[in-house]
């Protein structure tokens, strides 16, 4: 079950923007990124819920969508996402969280497939929407996580040519995303 849900974890980019997503599942995914695995136990991500539509309004110009689609702008209007966590490096307590969110952001991103709710990374943030939201000069925003139900279907395939690992979009809403097969990245233990 698990293992299905994982599968069922992809990056969604089109959603059903008018389907907002109820308060309580969006504080339950933050409460599931504090579970998470933290070196030293430090906990240096805080989050922020966008979940108006006048805020989402302000957020999705400061995004860059999937760089392997250069044609396409990102979603129109009517699929943008319903809401964002916004995630932020307290840097009073350390300077670099990046394996800590990434356990966080999966199990947002998990947690909020549990719900039918897909969600995608952005790491890709102008760094006008951190001088906008007017942050305390310790917290850095990093990485928003765009949240919705999906409008779209994400399959995953094995590359087609072996190293060619970019995603593209099928003719019906449709997404495909290649992942490498378990002989290319299981490696044999060099020791005798
Ligand atoms: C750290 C990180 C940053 C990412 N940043 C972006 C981004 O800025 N824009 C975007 O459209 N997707 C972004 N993604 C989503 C990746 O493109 C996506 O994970 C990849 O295509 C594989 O698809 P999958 O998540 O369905 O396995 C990011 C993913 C990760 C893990």
């Amino acid at each position: 079950m698990l293992n299905e849900l994982m599968r069922r974890t992809r990056s969604f980019r089109r959603f059903q923007e008018e389907k907002r997503i109820a308060p309580e599942i969006l504080s339950e995914l933050i409460e599931l990124a504090g579970l998470a695995g933290s070196a030293r136990n430090l906990q240096p991500w805080r989050y922020m819920i966008c979940r108006h539509k006048h805020h989402c309004r302000q957020i999705f110009p400061h995004l860059g969508w999937a760089g392997y689609l250069p044609e396409w702008p990102g979603p129109e209007q009517g699929e943008r996402p319903a809401a964002y966590i916004l995630c932020l490096l307290d840097t009073d307590i350390c300077r670099n969280g990046d394996i800590d969110l990434g356990i966080a952001s999966q199990n947002i991103l998990l947690g909020a497939m549990a719900h039918g709710i897909g969600g995608c990374r952005i790491a890709s943030i102008s760094a006008a929407l951190g001088q906008e939201l007017q942050l305390p000069a310790r917290l850095e925003l990093q990485l928003v996580i765009a949240l919705g139900y999906p409008a779209e279907e994400v399959i995953i395939v094995e590359p087609e040519e072996r190293q060619d690992i970019r995603y593209w979009h099928g003719p019906a809403h449709d997404h495909y995303v290649p992942k490498r097969p378990l002989a290319d990245i299981l490696l044999p233990l060099p020791l005798s």
